[in-house]
C-alpha cells in the first residue's frame, strides 16, 4: 500500500501528510517536496461545505497532482452523497477513497462501489471508512471486511490545526482488537492533531497510519524540513507500536 512498506512489513507505520496545510498556490511543488521527504501517502482532504463547514478541492485537483507523484493518493471525502463522486476521484487517480459513516445512508453499498473501481495501475481502489469523534466503532461491525482502511478522526472534521481529542483513544484500541480477532489486514489511520507529541499514544493504541498536516507542513520545530518531520513522526510511531507481534 505504500512505496516504503514491503508486503512483509504489514504494520510498518504509514506517514500521510495532509495537503490541507500546504501552500495551495504551489500545490504540485509541495507534493514533490513531500514525496522527496519520504511521505508514504499524500492525504487529500475533500470538503463540500455541507458535511463539514469548509470547502476545499475536487477531482480536478487530484487529477492535476497525479503526475507529480507515484505515492498513494489518500482521498478523504468529507462530503454528503459521496456515491455521486467516487468514480470521478478514481478516474482522477485516487488510490484510496475514504467516506464518512455519518454521510452514507447505504454504507455497505458505498464500500462495494468503491471496491469495484479501478486505479490507473489496474488494481482496485482501496476503500476507507471514517468515524467522527462521536461515532462508535460498533458502526463498522458488519462492514469491516469491506474496509481496507478505517480512518479515526481525532478532531472534528473541517479544519487543519485543531487540537487532538484524547477521548478517541479507546476507539483505536477497540478497533485494533476487532481487526485482529477477524484476522483482517485493515489499516487504522488517525487524522487530526497528530504531531511528534501525540503520535506515540495513538501508535501504542493500535494505529498504523498517521495523517499530519500542521505537524509536517507547518511545524515550528521542523520548519520547512519536511524530511525531518516525516522521519521524526515515523521513528516515534515505530517505537510505540508495541502491539505488533
Ligand atoms: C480535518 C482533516 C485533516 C486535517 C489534519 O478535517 O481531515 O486531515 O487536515 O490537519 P492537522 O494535522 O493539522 O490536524
Ligand atoms: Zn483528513
Amino acid at each position: 500500500m505504500s512505496q516504503h512498506t514491503a508486503p512483509s512489513e504489514r504494520h510498518a507505520p504509514v506517514i500521510a501528510p495532509s495537503l490541507l496545510s500546504a501552500d495551495f498556490s504551489r500545490l504540485g511543488e509541495e507534493v514533490v517536496a513531500l514525496d522527496r521527504a519520504g511521505a508514504d501517502w499524500m492525504h487529500v482532504d475533500v470538503m463540500d461545505g455541507r458535511f463539514v463547514p469548509n470547502l476545499t478541492i475536487g477531482p480536478l485537483v487530484v487529477s492535476a497532482l497525479r503526475p507529480h507523484t507515484s505515492r498513494v493518493l489518500d482521498c478523504h471525502l468529507m462530503i454528503e452523497e459521496p456515491e455521486r463522486y467516487v468514480g470521478a476521484f478514481a478516474d482522477a487517480g485516487a488510490d484510496i477513497i475514504t467516506v464518512h459513516v455519518e454521510a452514507c445512508r447505504h454504507l455497505h453499498r458505498n464500500l462495494q462501489q468503491i471496491r469495484g473501481l479501478s486505479r490507473k495501475s489496474g488494481d482496485r481502489v482501496l476503500a476507507g471508512v471514517s468515524l467522527n469523534p462521536h461515532t462508535p466503532v460498533s458502526a463498522l461491525v458488519h462492514v469491516l471486511d469491506l474496509c481496507d482502511v478505517v480512518l479515526v478522526m481525532s478532531v472534528n472534521p473541517g479544519f487543519g490545526g485543531q487540537q487532538f481529542i484524547p477521548a478517541v483513544r479507546p476507539k483505536i484500541r477497540e478497533l485494533r482488537a476487532m481487526i485482529a480477532a477477524a484476522g483482517l489486514p485493515t489499516r487504522i489511520e488517525v487524522d487530526g492533531g497528530i504531531t511528534v507529541d501525540t503520535i506515540a499514544d495513538v501508535a501504542a493504541d493500535g494505529a498504523d497510519a498517521f495523517v499530519s498536516g500542521t505537524g509536517v507542513l507547518r511545524s515550528p520545530q521542523f520548519g520547512r524540513d519536511y524530511a525531518a518531520a516525516v522521519a521524526a513522526l515515523r521513528g516515534t510511531a515505530d517505537a510505540a507500536m508495541i502491539w505488533r507481534t
